[in-house]
């Protein structure tokens, strides 16, 4: 598997990561329905054989289970992937998740998800959400120290403005910045990315299948059927009138892909690697297929031409998706 560099780091990353978002399980507020925790651990063990060097969870991914079943998985591995997680998001007895970057938070999680994880160092420590917004220097702050006292070893944020990276970097490096990215939500490619690449910032793009539809294996019928507390029964691009769109766009995409030996889903990661300041795409992992579909694409450089003709069935598929509001 290709590494990249992440950022000024000394961190190699594959380029194809995991990510561990529906490992957490069924039952909480962002769920994707319930999942076999023997199977998200073959998933991983599999992904890791394959070449993966790294793993991003959460705390709040299951209410804690995600980094349980990591840390599970970290038992059976020599030497061990390197390890992402992230702070600030907590949640209350009944559930109810909120945000919270209070410098004795961020220390108090560190030590419950280093013993989730079991292990002794987490590799990138990320700042999930900048909430509330007037606290990330203080977060900052904490993690910093965290990097001092040997807890942590890149500190890094998710879902950051650029003025917001301007305001933690004067306090301590932001390793790596953790933004949506895929072909159905491009808001990074003008200002973010070009930032980054100038600045010695590694990028790891979340919901590069945009959550699973641009594999090509969602149809309408897939869709409804899908489990009761699997959060993506809300999301609008799941939903009528975009879902209808975004099934036509993958139907042509997946013409693309065939025509070079591929599948949909690696050709949705091998084109967010077309960009140079992207680090690493991570995937949703749950299942050994998944993850096994998913590393031939970080071998597969975008040809041009596939790359110009994407390009023409997304302006298309903006004009449609425009024309509906
Ligand atoms: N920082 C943040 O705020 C943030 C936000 C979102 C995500 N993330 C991180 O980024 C990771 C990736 O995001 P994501 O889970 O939304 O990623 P994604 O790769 O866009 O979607 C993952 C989903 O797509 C389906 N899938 C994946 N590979 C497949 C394959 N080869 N064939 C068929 N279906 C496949 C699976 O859904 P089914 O199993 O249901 O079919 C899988 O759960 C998360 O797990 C999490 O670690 C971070």
């Amino acid at each position: 598997m290709k590494t990249r560099r992440l950022g000024d780091t000394d961190l190699e990353l594959s380029v194809i990561g995991m990510g561990t978002w529906a490992v957490g399980g069924g039952g909480w507020r962002y769920a994707w329905g319930p999942q076999d925790d023997e199977e998200s651990v073959r998933a991983l063990l599999r992904g890791v054989e394959m070449g993966v060097n790294w793993i991003d969870t959460a705390p709040v991914y299951g209410l804690g289970h995600a980094e349980e079943v990591v840390g599970r998985a970290l038992k059976e591995i020599s030497p061990p992937p390197l390890v992402a997680t992230k702070l600030g998001r907590r949640w209350k007895d009944d559930g109810t998740i909120y945000g919270d970057l209070a410098k004795s938070s961020v220390k108090e999680e560190c030590e419950m998800s280093l013993r989730r994880l079991g292990i002794e160092r987490i590799d990138l420590y990320q700042i999930h959400w900048p909430d509330p917004e007037d606290r990330i220097e203080e977060a900052w702050e904490a993690v910093a120290e965290l990097v001092e006292e040997g807890k942590v070893r890149y500190a890094g944020v998710s879902n950051f403005s650029v003025e917001q990276m301007e305001r933690v970097r004067k306090i301590h490096p932001v390793a790596s910045l953790q933004p949506p990215y895929s072909m159905l939500r491009r808001g990074i490619e003008e200002e973010i990315l070009p930032y980054c690449g100038r600045n010695g910032i590694g990028v790891v793009v979340y919901s590069p299948l945009q959550k699973g539809l641009l594999t090509g294996k969602y149809t309408r019928e897939k869709v409804a059927a899908l489990p009761e507390d699997d959060h993506r029964r809300g999301d609008p691009r799941f939903r009528e009138p975009h879902l209808g769109l975004n099934l036509e766009l993958v139907d042509r995409l997946k013409r693309v892909a065939e025509r070079y030996g591929k599948t949909c889903t690696q050709l949705a990661l091998a084109w967010v690697l077309r960009r140079g300041e992207v680090t690493s795409a991570i995937t949703g992992t749950r299942r050994p297929a998944q993850i096994e579909e998913a590393v031939a694409a970080g071998e597969w450089e975008l040809p041009e031409e596939a790359a110009r003709e994407i390009e023409e069935l997304l302006a298309e598929h903006e004009r449609k998706t425009a024309s509906l509001c």
